[in-house]
């Protein structure tokens, strides 16, 4: 295979062939950049057949195609990669005349065993050997036979320059001019031209679909952020949704469908606000990358923010829909539904144990206004789920189905993705299905401000340092420490619920502690530093402390990283009096 043999890396025991061959794998590497595909001996005691390399745990580790996230690491990969080309090798191959294919022969090859071939524009491509090195996973199977440009439409990470050259390695042919014709009146039209406009403060981890976040010095100016400001993850183009015709569907429960119209739901069940902080599974990535790649969106820490929240109870909801003691004897999950949808018309899914749901205190909101407005379309407007306390992910936005069940949701997203593992589990050997999906996140803290790099004045005599903390399950932060000096001495923050000028937050009965706190600590400048290693960990009142370090809680998604936060500053020296 072409790509295969570009890689400098790899180490080959014969030749290339499918069938044979062994495990490719992402190796990773302490820099994005020395990422390298290796190939293993197909003699080694860990080998492994690459029909085994594609069973539904190694294929459902990857599959992040959804998330939009993974795509970017292997094209990055290969993109290195393709720096390093053996142009005298691939020149005689390029020089062949290829081979016209009808989209009939195209379509006879959808699978691994017939092969897998896709068409882009006018082009055939035998990408078989590619689909286990997708970061999608078999997700890309779905293409097979045909052509890439809609779900590349939909996907738009793969609309990348070095997309392309990857792809340019797997053609095998050309697609005939008639068949040509055909496509160009099936070609899709963007399906996130109806997404809506962002603030331009936030910085984007990607656009397609939209995945945002805002600079780390904004959050701790406000307990409440701003809407606009709030981090933003989508995995699909944000659906249009008519608040006229909405309508949200209560399953599960025997006695029938509740079917409810965003009408029904301001007025039939009383308003409750709640004050809760969103944090996705991902915050903080970029620190477990800088230890050793993950795959995923490479979040720093503001993928976390608060606001205030109003909507009907989903408890009162589901009370209405005949929800009871009856109910509760064989239901465990409740499944969320949202409206947005892959091109295969799979919609965007999640579940929260039952318990959350129905109980008073789990303060599980359908929301419909955010900071005392309706939802903002990225924040899933009409209607979307607000599970206080739990990650990000199961706050499912656009929300069309509420399904009361025996079994969590089969989505991807709760079966094969949001799930820890240990350090020394790789995309070879993890198995989705034997990590629990993430619900309550752990202890957090971060600094805000200054950031890393920054230079401090001597003159000013002290510094002061800002950053946010929290913790899942409604477990509230009772304090967060703070050192200058690598976590040597510790000096403690204050912590404030509240905007300035506004009063506090009343305190939160016990166990619902949903929002953040904000701190802050000023101190001197150690006299003799030039630079200072600022640290802050938080403790919350079960008294979890954040471990002091990635490499232990390290994990191939990049996910529930809250070790100690650190910056370093450097303190510039008043110039000398001449
Ligand atoms: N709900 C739907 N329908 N579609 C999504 O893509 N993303 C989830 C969750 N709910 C998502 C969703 C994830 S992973 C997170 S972290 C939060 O929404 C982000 O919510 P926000 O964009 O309002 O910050």
């Amino acid at each position: 295979m072409l790509f295969l043999r570009r890689c400098h890396s790899l180490t080959r025991f014969g030749p290339l062939n499918t069938q044979r061959y062994s495990t490719l794998r992402y190796q990773v590497a302490p820099a994005a950049a020395s990422c390298a595909v290796r190939l293993r001996s197909s003699g080694s005691d860990d080998q492994r057949s690459y029909q085994h390399a594609r069973s539904p745990g190694w294929t459902h580790g990857l599959a992040g195609l959804l998330a939009g996230t993974g795509a970017v690491l292997a094209y990055c990969l290969h993109q290195h990669k393709a720096e390093q080309i053996d142009t005298t090798k691939v020149e005689s191959t390029e020089k062949a005349p290829l081979p016209v294919f009808s989209q009939a022969e195209v379509t006879k090859h959808r699978s691994l065993e017939d092969g897998v071939w896709v068409t882009y524009k006018d082009s055939v491509y035998d990408i078989t050997e590619f689909v286990s090195m997708h970061p999608g996973g078999d997700k890309i199977l779905l293409a097979a036979g045909g052509a890439l440009e809609p779900f590349w439409a939909l996907y738009a990470v793969h609309n990348q320059e070095h997309v392309l050259e990857i792809l340019s390695e797997y053609k095998v042919g050309e697609l005939s001019a008639e068949d040509q014709k055909k496509l160009q009146a099936v070609k899709s039209s963007d399906p996130y031209a109806s997404d809506p406009e962002r603030h331009p403060v936030l910085r984007i981890n990607n656009l397609k679909p939209f995945n945002a976040e805002p600079p780390p010095e904004i959050l701790s100016d406000s307990y409440i952020t701003p809407s606009a400001f709030f981090f933003k993850r989508n995995h699909l183009p944000v659906p249009q949704v008519d608040p006229a015709s909405y309508q949200l569907h209560v399953e599960g429960i025997p006695g029938g469908v509740l079917t409810l119209s965003l009408e029904d739901l301001k007025t039939q069940f009383p308003k409750h606000t709640v004050t809760a902080t969103l944090q996705c599974a991902g915050n903080r990535r970029s620190e477990m990358n800088s230890v050793k790649q993950v795959k995923g969106l490479n979040w720093g820490i503001a993928a976390i923010s608060n606001a205030t929240w109003s909507g009907a109870k989903l408890r009162d909801v589901l009370l209405a829909a005949g929800y009871g003691p009856d109910v509760a004897q064989w239901a465990h999950h409740v499944q969320f539904e949202g409206l947005d949808k892959d091109v295969t018309g799979t919609t965007y899914g999640a579940s929260i144990p039952l318990n959350k749901a129905v109980s008073e205190e789990g303060d599980v909101l359908l929301a419909y206004e955010m900071n005392g407005e309706e939802l903002p379309a990225d924040h899933g407007f009409p209607v979307r789920v607000v599970v206080p306390g739990t990650v990000g992910a199961r706050n499912v936005k656009w929300l069309g189905r509420i399904i009361v069940s025996k079994d969590e949701s089969s989505s991807h997203w709760q079966q094969n993705d949001y799930k820890g593992f240990s350090p020394g589990t790789d995309w070879d050997t993890v198995d989705f299905k034997s990590a629990p999906a993430i619900q309550e996140l752990p202890v957090q803290s971060a600094v805000t401000t200054p950031a890393d790099g920054a230079v401090i004045d001597r003159s000013a005599g002290e510094v002061t340092v800002k950053g946010y903390a929290w913790s899942g399950g409604g477990r509230e932060v009772v304090r967060v420490d703070v050192s200058l000096d690598g976590g040597k001495t510790w000096q403690v923050a204050q912590l404030r619920a509240n905007d300035k000028g506004q009063p506090p937050e009343p305190p939160r009965p016990p166990g619902r502690a949903w929002a953040w706190k904000l701190w802050e600590l000023t101190a001197p400048l150690p006299p003799d530093a030039q630079e200072l290693e600022i640290v802050c960990k938080a403790v919350d009142n079960s008294y979890n402390m954040q471990p002091d370090t990635v490499p232990p809680i390290w994990n191939l998604r990049g996910v529930l990283s809250n070790a100690w936060h650190r910056v370093k500053v450097t303190i510039k020296e008043d110039k000398e009096e001449e």
